[in-house]
């Protein structure tokens, strides 16, 4: 079997559904179809975006024998249901972050993915950055010593104004968090695959400034800036900013602040790891190039380049050196990597790209954020194994 021989089919049409159709197709598969929220809505997006069919219900799309491989992208209340479905009757699945509502969802789709053996994925795709790769393999030769400090944020503006709104903002489709839900995961994510370090423990402070919103009566697109004339007030329970303290596996110490609400910061993540021997920065906004700080000599700013990066970073660029890769790049790279399995047929025992059990690692940290900011102390993360743990695959597709 090849990559040619793989059906695929995307579970909403919004933001970031048009991106995983249009990277499903760079990396040579066929998307047949796509759900949206209703059969009038995927019938005009799957016109748009020039896929030939769109599902009147998700029972349709899994009649279809042609598909192989369901990515999910719908908003976060129905991942769990959805995901739950696709792997039921025997589908790959590509999940968005964050996997689930709750840590207890998340704990059921990792199960459930390891009794069926099928392949399945978290799209953590800022990992997928060539550079955040090779930044993995930088700390994992030891090229950084031990690592010691990990800090950085990732802010947004879009959630600035009170008339702003998204369905992000209710709980009960977004999650009890929000702005460390939506972009916080990825941030915490991205540090413990660069880091290899999971994190153990945190101390949170989370803060909704903007108490009230103004919610549209009609729908709204994600990031859109359109307002509509008639409103209705909500109050708001979710944070529009959080600051963290964090204890990593090693013993290293981090702080990560997360916003929505910094008024010019469109989609900024940034980060520092300081090792015992050297550091590196990186920020999302300047995706081409990696900061590699010392001590005794000249710093260095590394352009992304497969000439001069290690096998993982090669592995995710698409491009010569000099030719800028961005966001819409990391879903091929991320994309490439989950397929390899499902040309295999199934998933393999140590997948490199994030799984559901990452997705899951994200919802328990998520968690203990909670806890903390509620209690305002620290809080261990709890891995414990009363948890529902991942079981050894019985089947295979
Ligand atoms: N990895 C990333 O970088 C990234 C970026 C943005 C969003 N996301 C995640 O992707 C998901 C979607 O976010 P978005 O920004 O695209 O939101 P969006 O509101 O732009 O799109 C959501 C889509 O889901 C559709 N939908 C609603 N109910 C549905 C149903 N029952 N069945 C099928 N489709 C349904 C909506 O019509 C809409 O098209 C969220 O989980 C979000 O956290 C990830």
């Amino acid at each position: 079997m090849s990559i040619a021989d793989i059906g695929a089919a995307v579970i909403g049409t919004g933001f970031i559904g048009t991106v995983h159709v249009e990277a499903l197709r760079r990396i040579g598969v066929a998307v047949h179809g796509v759900l949206g929220s209703t059969p009038e809505r995927g019938a005009a997006r799957a016109s748009a975006l020039g896929v030939p069919r769109a599902y009147a219900s998700l029972e349709a799309l899994l009649d279809d024998e042609r598909i192989q491989v369901v990515h999910v992208t719908s908003p976060n209340d129905l991942h769990l249901s959805q995901a739950r479905q696709v792997l039921e009757a025997g589908r790959h699945a590509v999940c968005e972050k964050p996997l689930a509502m709750t840590a207890d969802e998340s704990a059921e789709l990792v199960a459930l993915a390891a009794r069926t053996g099928l392949v399945n994925a978290t799209n953590f795709n800022i990992r997928y950055y060539p550079l955040n790769q090779h930044a993995h393999d930088v700390v994992a030769a030891g090229d950084l010593g031990d690592v010691r400090l990990v800090t950085g944020r990732y802010f947004q503006d879009w959630l600035l104004l009170e008339s702003d709104w998204n369905w992000r903002l209710q709980p009960e489709r977004g999650g009890a968090l929000r702005a460390v839900g939506d972009i916080g995961s990825h941030w915490l994510d991205l540090m413990t695959f660069v880091t290899g370090q999971p994190v153990a423990a945190v101390m949170a402070e989370l803060a909704t400034f903007i108490e009230t919103r103004r919610e549209p009566t009609g729908p709204v697109e994600t990031f859109s800036t359109d307002r509509s004339a008639e409103t209705v007030e909500r109050a708001i329970a979710t944070e529009d900013a959080a600051t963290i303290l964090l204890r990593f596996g090693n013993g290293a110490r981090g702080a990560v602040s997360i916003s929505q609400i910094s008024a010019g910061r469109k989609n900024s993540l940034q980060y520092e790891i300081d090792g015992s021997q050297a550091s590196l920065a990186w920020d999302s906004e300047q995706p081409d190039q990696i900061w590699i700080g010392h001590r005794d000599r000249a710093n260095e700013i590394l352009l992304k380049n497969p000439a001069l990066m290690g096998p993982s970073g090669r592995a995710a660029t698409a491009l010569p050196g000099g030719h800028v890769e961005g966001f819409f790049d990391t879903f091929a790279a991320h994309f490439r990597a989950v397929y390899a399995d499902v040309v295999a047929g199934a998933a393999s025992s140590r997948p490199g790209y994030p799984t559901f059990a990452d997705g899951h690692d994200e919802m328990l940290v998520g968690d203990a954020i909670a806890r903390s900011a509620r209690e305002g102390r620290w809080v261990d993360v709890d891995r414990s194994p009363a948890r529902p743990q991942p079981v050894i695959a019985e089947t295979h597709r």
